[in-house]
């Protein structure tokens, strides 16, 4: 099997990563690094002799058979349409590009070319969000009722985007995997308080056919470093905190329940306390960001046969199960601790409906060293 040609354009903070990525695949070859800056041009010459290193992206299209796109996110959209017209399929990194006129020319130039186009929601390759969508689409939370997603931290300020479509992204790609919809309604709330018109900090909410409403609360102006998502549904609750080095989701066994027969209004709602379960994946950014890229490139070498459009932007269609592509996104929302450590009847969670029931107590087993292990909470009262 000869082995694939692949281009890199953009390697700086984030693009080094899928510098380092491709160069250490098996079934590719990092043939060539395009950047603008002379002297990341002279750091990727020494670091990889073998590949050939560029400032013209011209010269990396005639060099490769496939391109990551890792440049600043103002230039995504033009340099994805130079890859559909030289015919090379390219996975764009996120935002997808800075305008929905933008993403859908490139989708429908790539529709029409049939070369794939990816955008790199790195999150869908995530073990974790691959539980909790089987946890969803499998019905055990039961409907599903809303959502909400944390993504802060300070810095890193960019210039050329601001915090929806530096972070959204991930969140809104996430939404959408999840939940198998598109939102039915949209609404962005931001405000620029360090550069003029770009917003540091976003309020995003999105509301679905089925229901079901998501929020989603990003900013790179914030004292804490958060990367979180509550997923509340009828009969379970899970939490994906990506902060977390191990126990990155918890399946809280939790909910309100409307009993078949009761006496009285009062009786008509009860809370339910229930296990948790800690279920356990590898966990190193490192070989997440592995996962994406070699995946996204095992599905460009399947040439997928037909595109079709999810959202506002054409994402291939493949057979090979790691093949999904979302378009473009945005969206979010908070929540700091959970029922892990102490809480006050009533300050969080399904309210204080039965309060003679509503017992949180500090769990103090340690951490499930393989496999999916259920934490027991104390029945109230013992
Ligand atoms: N998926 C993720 O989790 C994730 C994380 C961080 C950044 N990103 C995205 O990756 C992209 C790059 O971010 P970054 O932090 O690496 O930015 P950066 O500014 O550190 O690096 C961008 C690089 O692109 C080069 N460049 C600029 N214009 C170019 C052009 N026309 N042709 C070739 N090279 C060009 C610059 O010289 C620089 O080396 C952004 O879109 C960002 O949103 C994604």
């Amino acid at each position: 099997m000869t082995r694939l040609r692949v281009g890199v354009i953009g390697a700086g903070a984030w693009g080094r990563n899928h510098v380092r990525t491709v160069a250490g695949l098996a079934e590719a070859e990092l043939a060539a690094v395009c950047d603008a800056d002379a002297k990341v041009r002279e750091r990727l010459a020494r670091q990889y002799p073998t590949a050939h290193v560029t400032a013209d992206v011209a010269d990396l299209l005639g060099r490769t058979n496939a391109v990551v796109i890792a440049s600043p996110a103002a230039t995504h959209a033009r340099l994805a349409l130079q890859c559909v017209e030289a015919g090379k399929p390219c996975l764009v990194e996120k935002p997808f590009a800075l305008s929905r006129r933008d993403a859908e020319s490139v989708a429908r130039a790539a529709a029409d070319a049939r070369v794939p186009v990816l955008a790199g929601h790195l999150l869908l390759f995530h073990p974790a969000v691959e539980r909790l969508r089987a946890l969803v689409q499998g019905g055990e939370l039961g409907r599903v009722y809303y959502l909400y997603g944390l993504r802060v931290n300070l810095g890193q300020i960019r210039a050329d985007e601001n915090a929806l479509w530096s972070f959204g992204p991930h969140d809104v790609s996430v939404a959408l995997y999840l939940l198998g919809e598109v939102p039915v309604r949209v609404a962005a709330h931001g405000k620029s308080y360090l550069q003029p018109k770009v917003e540091d900090v976003v309020f995003l909410t999105m509301e679905f056919g089925s229901g079901v409403l998501a929020h989603v609360q990003l900013s790179w102006l914030d004292p804490h470093k958060e990367r979180k998502l509550t997923v509340v549904g009828a009969t379970k609750m899970v939490v994906f905190d990506d902060m977390e080095a191990r126990e990155k989701l918890r399946i809280y066994d939790k909910g309100v329940e409307r009993p078949p027969e009761y006496r009285s209004y009062g009786e008509a709602l009860s809370v339910r306390e229930g296990d948790i379960f800690i279920p356990r994946f590898p966990t190193s950014s490192r070989s997440r960001r592995s996962w994406a890229t070699s995946s996204a490139w095992h599905a460009v070498r399947s040439r997928p046969a037909r595109v079709r459009r999810t959202g506002s932007a054409w994402s291939p269609c493949s057979r090979r199960r790691r093949a999904r592509w979302r378009p473009v996104g945005r969206r979010s929302r908070y929540e700091r601790g959970h029922a892990d450590t102490c809480r006050r009847p009533g300050r969080e969670g399904p309210g204080p409906l039965r309060p003679d029931r509503d017992r949180r107590t500090r769990l103090r087993r340690p951490a499930a060293r393989d496999g999916v292990r259920a934490r027991r909470l104390p029945r109230p009262g013992v």
